[in-house]
């Protein structure tokens, strides 16, 4: 399955993901597929629902995308917008990424949005306590190149035509209101942001919200998809034994990188959740998508790398040489 990616791009994105989504989904596709944490709208976007109900608390998200539903914000626009702000950039270069950043903080602009997550510090999204955005330049003020504006502009218009093709609501909400809408005909996919790691303004995540997720999807007459991790070298994640272990579990290895070096290139297992019995695992090649049961001899590894980390906190030399 080729995935395409969307304009926006956000931490966590579950690209790498997407395929086996589709393969999990038990879904005859009637009702709304429901997405409380759109982030970057990859999961739903490359599966085509024919109607669907994309929510976020982060507001600059979805004013976005309403704005690509309702027609102001075309591939047009988009690139008359960055091939203007993307020459001031070149002429001015980091000045000129602050003056749009202060902009955006003041006028909220959706395609100064964009603007800032193309061009900001490896394309994070980052709020501080005020709700300002506050991401430093990316240091690359020939960023708005002619190919990478109309790389940009092909993600809007691909996201533009599967939205006018299709009978999808973007709305800015919390995921509790947007799961007291699911009804038994609708899949809910779920990607809420991993408790203790990143937080900001619009994105905070602990134990309470966890609950809450727990309880609304517990109660639902909707199927659904919880994405979420169940360990790396270090841990495993409490959440699925306190809370997710009741449903089906699935694990599959995920690597992802801890700065630019090639070694430093670390494995995850990721889990999707569901309250559906999900297919059985189609075997695959490519080790990075490992199927269940692979995934499974994985997680004894991680124990046994566990034991050996537990071994070299002993010999304090020994990790000097790792
Ligand atoms: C891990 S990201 C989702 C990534 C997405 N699945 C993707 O592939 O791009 C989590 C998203 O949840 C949103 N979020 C955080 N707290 C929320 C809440 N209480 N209700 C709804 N959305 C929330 C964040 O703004 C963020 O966009």
């Amino acid at each position: 399955m080729k995935i395409l990616i969307p304009p926006i791009k956000c931490q966590g994105i579950k690209s790498k993901l997407v395929t086996w989504i589709a393969e999990t989904r038990q879904w005859n596709g009637e009702g709304v597929w429901i997405e409380p944490f759109m982030g970057s709208g990859v999961v739903g976007f490359n599966l085509k629902p024919r109607k669907a109900l994309f929510c976020d608390t982060n507001p600059h998200l979805i004013s976005f995308y309403q704005g690509i539903n309702s027609g102001t914000i075309t591939p047009l626009v988009v690139r008359e917008f960055l091939e203007s702000e993307g020459a001031q950039l070149a002429k001015h270069g980091a000045d000129y990424y602050y003056e749009v950043r202060k902009r955006f903080n003041r006028e909220k602009s959706p395609l100064d949005f964009l603007f800032l997550n193309r061009s900001c510090f490896n394309g994070l999204i980052r709020f501080n306590k005020n709700g300002k955005f506050n991401v430093p330049f990316g240091h690359k003020p020939r960023r708005f190149s002619k190919a990478y504006v109309t790389k940009i502009v092909n993600q809007v218009e691909w996201v533009a035509k599967r939205a006018s093709l299709s009978d999808w609501t973007f709305l800015h909400q919390d995921f509790r209101t947007t799961l007291a809408r699911a009804t038994e005909t609708d899949l809910i996919y779920c990607d809420p942001p991993y408790a203790g790691r990143h937080t900001d303004y619009f994105n905070t995540w602990n134990e309470t919200h966890e609950k809450s997720l727990y309880q609304d999807l517990k109660t639902t007459k909707a199927q659904f998809i919880l994405s979420t991790w169940h360990s790396n070298e270090h841990r495993e994640n409490p959440a699925i034994p306190n809370l997710w272990s009741e449903f089906n579990v699935i694990t599959r290895e995920h690597y992802y990188h801890v700065g630019a070096k090639e070694s430093n290139r670390k494995p995850m297992l990721e889990a999707l959740i569901t309250n559906f019995k999900p297919p059985a695992p189609v075997p695959r090649k490519n080790t990075d998508e490992l199927d269940n049961y692979a995934a499974d001899a994985l997680q004894l590894r991680f124990i046994r790398q566990k034991k050996q980390r537990t071994y070299t906190l002993e010999n304090p030399l020994s990790e000097e040489t790792e």
